[in-house]
């Protein structure tokens, strides 16, 4: 029997997610279909009833939908609770409208498994303080860092994120001035702004002569933080185009118990052209 699952959000047409669960699907012999739905402003209670009257089983949430899926689902992961936001819904007869947040996951495998880079000792800058910002936070701590330091345009919404993840280790944070005279070997870029070839100002000598630059943001075209990071001795300076498929391959394994395989997805993805 074909199942039906779904990406929400607005907008949602440039969603990636049905081409990424086909593959997955493809990949490991399951039947499903994965649609795009496009929800209005204070609809997304409603949407999300309506899809599983029609028989759904899950979906994915994007932007401007996590804050309000959280506040919607009956349970949530651990995780998930931490993030503030959702990005993965399913249903449950027992435990009711159930979410996860693998956002955080992806980024970290992203990081780790498919690019290398280390997280455990080292100096780490995560810019902006958004819904994006948290949902990293907790899985980067998990990886224990040297230090975690959070720049934010609103200094006070940066203090207020770290205090959040204060009992989880040393996370603290900053305006962007007080970035003068530091250097971190891992910058990762949480502000959308970058969609919009915007960048917080950063001083000169920010990265580490040979670190990594990490925009959790992608576009068709390079990010003009990936651009900074070229020209700033970047090792690796890459957008956030392995996190997407690492955090679908979670909401995959949530889904139907089962890992799939993310490299040639990646790699499909990558391609010119191909979705
Ligand atoms: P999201 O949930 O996608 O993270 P958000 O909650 O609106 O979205 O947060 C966006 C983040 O990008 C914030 O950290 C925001 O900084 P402020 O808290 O000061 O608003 C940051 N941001 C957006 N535009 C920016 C810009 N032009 N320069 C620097 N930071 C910017």
């Amino acid at each position: 029997m074909t199942e039906l699952y779904a990406v929400m959000g607005n907008p949602v047409a440039h969603s990636k997610s049905p081409f990424i669960h086909t593959c997955f699907a493809t990949q490991t012999g399951r039947q499903l279909r994965y649609e795009k739905i496009l929800v209005a402003p204070g609809e997304f209670p409603a949407a999300v009833k309506d899809f599983r009257a029609r028989g759904g089983q899950g979906l994915n949430i994007t932007l401007p939908f996590k804050r309000e899926a959280w506040e919607l689902a009956d349970t949530k992961t651990a995780r998930a609770a931490r993030a503030g936001a959702l990005n993965t819904l399913w249903f449950d007869k027992d435990a009711g409208l159930c979410g996860d947040n693998t956002d955080g996951y992806g980024l970290v495998r992203d990081l780790i498994r498919n690019l290398g880079v280390q997280i455990a000792g080292q100096d780490v800058l995560v810019l902006g303080a958004g819904g994006a910002a948290r949902g990293a936070l907790g899985p980067l701590l998990d990886e224990v860092p040297a230090r975690l330091m959070i720049a934010n345009r609103t200094e006070s919404r940066g203090q207020e994120l770290a205090a959040l993840f204060h009992e989880q280790g040393g996370v603290a944070a900053c305006g962007y001035p007080d970035l003068v005279n530091t250097a971190f070997d891992l910058i990762i870029n949480a502000t959308a702004a970058s969609l919009d070839g915007v960048l917080p100002p950063l001083p000169e000598k920010l990265l580490r002569p040979g670190g990594v630059c990490y925009d959790m943001m992608y576009r068709e075209d390079e990010t003009v933080f990936v651009r900074w990071g070229q020209s700033h001795g970047a090792r690796i300076a890459v957008d956030g185009l392995g996190m997407l498929v690492e955090q679908a391959a979670e909401s995959f394994r949530i889904w139907h118990d089962i890992c799939p395989q993310t490299d040639a997805v990646i790699a499909a993805l990558r391609s010119p052209g191909t979705s």
